[in-house]
């Protein structure tokens, strides 16, 4: 087991990085707990088998990021009289987090809170760092909060039983954070190919831990997004496009970032920006994890429309996250006919 302490905002996030399996972190750690609310979905809440506490049990899938599920957790928090000194604790994916963190973040103005990731993209992610949120009128993340967990529960022997799509998914992230500041965990990635698709737990243990790091290494500098927090959005304002454009849910998360990034890397070579030895490498790592670089059944237009709704949009600009080499990132505002190119480019 391993245990690590970021500084994130004001406070701290305790990360317990074990290699036991989840349900046994779960019992270890949940039945010390005080006065609690769990929050799961209908896979997750089997592996709570040693929590008595009362829990909150939403539908899984993307569909419960909306508002009723939070609405659902405060009713249940105010009927259980869960006080300020008590916990919300949130088991499952990006979903769950996301949405029991924003919970945690209004209840009483802020409750304690513990976060234990179930996927790939949770742990490397959606858990750490502070960003909580919902979907909103259509547009992805649009209504959130910052606030972070103070305890972190990882147990990468859990990503045994992940449907592939959705390992595949967080694959994305790590791919993500190899690009943005690890370029030994980038090598490994291009080595350990076989053992990290096999779910190898040395190569799991790797590449959680290494990934965390990375994002812990920006958001420990820049929390509230002020500045470089922004670098982890690399491949999201097209992949968010993407995903409200196609409908959440038809393209993963992780396979709209995994896109997004090929996309980055285009308009930052198309510019100028990026050398073209990095894009080419780093288009081979995305393609060796079978990311698809080309989507099908969205219009150029209306990916450019959703474009204009991003959170990076300052004085009507968009604002891209670029880079000029594995770890030289970047943000600048691009224009539309630049942005309209790669798209052209990228949908078949
Ligand atoms: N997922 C990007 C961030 O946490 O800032």
């Amino acid at each position: 087991m391993s245990e690590f302490r970021y500084t994130v905002g004001d406070g701290s996030t305790d990360v317990v990085l074990s290699r036991a399996p989840l349900s046994a972190v779960l019992a270890e750690h949940l039945s010390a707990e005080p006065a609690t609310l769990l929050v799961a979905d209908q896979n997750t809440i089997e592996l709570c088998g040693g929590y008595n506490g009362p829990a909150v049990v939403l539908s899984a899938g993307e569909d419960a990021k909306q508002w009723h599920a939070v609405a659902t957790i405060l009713e249940r928090a105010l009927a259980e009289r869960l006080t300020r000194d008590g916990r919300m604790i949130g088991v499952g994916g990006g979903v769950i987090c996301d949405v029991t963190a924003f919970a945690a973040s209004i209840y009483m103005r802020g409750i304690s809170l513990t976060l234990v990731p179930t996927t790939l993209l949770a742990m490397v992610d959606a858990a750490f760092g502070g960003k909580t949120g919902i979907n909103f009128s259509g547009y992805k993340n649009m209504v959130g909060t910052f606030y972070p967990a103070s305890l972190l529960l990882v147990a990468p022997a859990a990503l045994g039983g992940l449907p592939q799509r959705e390992y595949q998914s967080g694959l994305a992230e790590v791919i993500k954070s190899a690009m943005l500041g690890d370029a030994e965990l980038f090598g490994y990635l291009e080595r350990e190919h076989t053992a990290v698709q096999a779910r190898d737990q040395e190569a799991l243990q790797a590449i959680v831990e290494r990934s965390l790091a990375v994002k812990a290494a920006v958001v420990e500098r820049d929390f509230s997004e002020r500045g470089i927090r922004v670098w982890l959005n690399l491949g999201h304002t097209f992949g968010h496009a993407l995903e409200s454009v196609a409908g959440f849910g038809r393209y993963t998360h992780g396979e709209a970032v995994a896109w997004g990034m090929a996309c980055a890397l285009d308009l930052g070579v198309a510019l100028g920006i990026t050398e073209r030895r990095y894009a080419a490498r780093a288009f081979a790592l995305i393609e060796r994890y079978g990311f698809v670089l080309q989507v099908t059944g969205v219009q150029v237009e209306q990916l450019l429309q959703a474009m204009r709704y991003d959170k990076k949009v300052q004085s009507g600009s968009v604002r891209f996250v670029l880079q000029r080499d594995l770890g030289q990132t970047d943000v600048l505002p691009v224009g539309e006919e630049d942005v309209r190119a790669v798209l052209r480019s990228r949908i078949v």
